[in-house]
């Protein structure tokens, strides 16, 4: 009797043990989904959050990076994202739309004179609350990685708000940006970032506004032989997960997953900042696209016609946001 107590007793062990080491064995994975190439300041700012991820929590954590929309593209990815297929995204400020009318504050043109302004206002406390600001959607906001300010491309050369008329652009998911086009007396179209490439080639539209790093990245400077250099908008990006993911992480195990984010997103910043300059260089060399500098007068006309935009939208977004932004500059 006492033997086979003691061979039961054993065996439970045993498998006690097995399950826990089992246990033990399965990291957490985390699976962070993008549009954009690898060699762009997101890509980077991800490649090296799975890098430290993988030096700091090895076997505790895994980290695994789908760039270039190859598991979903911006239009997907938060929907994917509540339903547990894809725990890390970082969608450019202006595909939030859906989930939250506060971040159209970012899409509002000349709202940011440069890039150190929309730092400035994103570590602010008002830009820091925009963090949270998708938590009754079951979405938390873990921090903003930048890209640049925006320029805008088209088949002819565009001086004045004027040449823009008529013409088809395409445009990110926001409503902002469609109303900005639309003061142009434009044609905006909502069209995902992977299609861009393609519509600009077969000239089904006729321009599209993004930074320097993407128009590099994505050969836009190929197919479009004119870009105006507007910096009238920004593109920058909200990191986000899901909060049923996040909280449910082992609260030592997320300090440390946070702690790695933010020193990738500090090394995808100065990714970008580097780019802005060096993939401008990169399509001026390539002699595919002329670059249109605007005059102090013609730049100011692209103000008169774009800024009555803010209005539209100040109710939405807020005139206190609005101002504590703008007080950035
Ligand atoms: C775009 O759709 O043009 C950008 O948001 C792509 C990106 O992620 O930079």
């Amino acid at each position: 009797m006492f033997e086979k107590v003691t061979k039961v007793l054993a065996i439970t062990a045993v498998s006690t043990m097995l399950v826990v080491s089992t246990a033990i064995a399965a990291p957490i994975t985390i699976k962070f989904a993008h549009v954009v190439a690898e060699n762009t300041p997101k890509g980077q700012a991800a490649n090296k959050f799975r890098d430290l991820v993988a030096e700091r929590l090895g076997g505790k954590v895994v980290v695994e990076v789908f760039p270039s929309s190859q598991l979903f593209g911006d239009d997907a990815v938060l929907e994917a994202m509540l339903l547990g297929d894809v725990q890390l995204a970082a969608p450019s400020l202006s595909k939030f739309e859906r989930y939250t009318k506060s971040l159209q504050l970012f899409d509002l043109p000349f709202l940011f004179k440069d890039m150190a302004a929309a730092e400035k206002f994103q570590q602010s406390e008002a830009g820091q609350k925009l963090l949270n600001s998708m938590e009754s959607k079951g979405l938390i906001g873990l921090g903003y990685i930048h890209n640049g300010l925006k320029q805008i491309s088209a088949s002819k050369p565009l001086h004045v708000p004027a040449d823009a008329n008529g013409l088809k652009f395409r445009i990110q998911t926001s409503d902002v940006l469609a109303a900005q086009f639309e003061a142009l007396g434009a044609v905006p179209l909502k069209k995902p970032f992977s299609e861009v490439f393609t519509l600009l080639q077969t000239k089904a539209i006729d321009g599209q506004e993004n930074t320097w790093s993407n128009i590099y990245s994505q050969k836009f400077f190929e197919v479009q032989p004119y870009i105006t250099e507007s910096n009238h908008g920004l593109i920058d990006y909200l990191v986000v997960t899901s909060a049923e993911f996040w909280n449910g992480m082992p609260e030592d195990i997320r300090t440390e997953v946070k702690k790695a984010l933010d020193d990738a997103i500090a090394f995808g910043n100065k990714v970008a900042e580097e780019k802005d300059m060096s993939d401008k260089q990169r399509i001026i060399d390539s002699k595919r696209s002329e670059i249109i500098t605007l005059t102090p007068e013609e730049r100011a006309q692209w103000v008169e016609v774009m800024k009555p935009v803010w209005k539209q939208f100040e109710e939405e977004i807020g005139k206190d946001l609005i101002d504590a932004a703008y007080a950035s500059n």
